[in-house]
């Protein structure tokens, strides 16, 4: 397969009293806008919900990348597709029925990606990777941004992406948590190729810059690794 590197800037770490203009700042340079959806019970935080995300949708043009951090996906994650997301991430950690689950946000118009939190092993969910467009793994406990990257998280995108290879599998693997310009290279190396990044981008002066930076990185990373080509 052909791959090409994406950034996802998380709009988690941007003020969110002027979303759209927060978003605006990064049209030019990413790929996806990274939209973290909390609900105060997968993870110990809250943020934002459907009627937030349905206005942003009419006021950016880029695609919208939904993480769902919320228990019951089965009942919730079809209405972001529904709303125009691009794509919608739910938590396997959360579904009773995984596979229900990517059906319903397939059915509804959308990418379909499936995370894994630090401590879900791939092996019990490889069977699922070829219903998938996207596989996140988080590089940090979800729930908060601007923590550190887990390098330990490698060896799981390594495994990945050699079951991506090994399969001809047609699905990303994006990485979410405490990506930065120190960090996004060893995500590159291991074989991640959807990158996510919030404080990196939008503690920065120019999160547009800060955007390109990372790109510059991850695809100088990725031509030279061994899983490029
Ligand atoms: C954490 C969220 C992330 C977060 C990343 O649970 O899923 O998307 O915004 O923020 P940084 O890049 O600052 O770690
Ligand atoms: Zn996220």
């Amino acid at each position: 397969m052909t791959v090409a590197i994406q950034i996802s800037p998380s709009i988690l770490s941007a003020d969110f009293a002027n979303l759209a203009a927060e978003c605006n700042k990064v049209a030019d340079a990413c790929d996806w806008l990274h939209v973290d959806v909390m609900d105060n019970h997968f993870v110990p935080n809250l943020t934002l919900g459907l009627p937030v995300v349905e206005k942003l949708l009419q006021a950016v043009n880029t695609p919208v990348d939904c993480h769902l951090m919320i228990e019951n996906p089965e009942r919730w994650a079809p209405g972001y597709a529904e709303a125009g997301a691009h794509s919608v991430t739910f938590h396997v950690e959360a579904a009773t029925n995984p596979r229900e689950v990517i059906r319903s946000i397939r059915a509804a118009g959308s990418r379909v990606g499936m995370g894994i939190k630090p401590k879900t092993r791939l092996e019990d969910y490889e069977e699922l990777l070829p219903e998938l467009d996207m596989l996140l793994i988080m590089t940090v406990e979800p729930g908060f941004g601007g923590q550190s990257f887990m390098a330990d998280m490698m060896p799981k995108v390594r495994a990945a992406r050699e079951l991506i290879r090994r399969d001809d599998l047609q699905l990303w693997i994006q990485v979410d948590g405490g990506i930065a310009a120190n960090t996004i290279e060893e995500a590159a190396e291991a074989g991640a190729d959807v990158f996510v990044a919030g404080n990196a981008v939008y503690k920065a002066d120019d999160p547009a810059e800060a955007c390109r930076r990372l790109r510059d990185l991850a695809e100088t990373t990725h031509r030279n690794s061994w899983w490029c080509c």
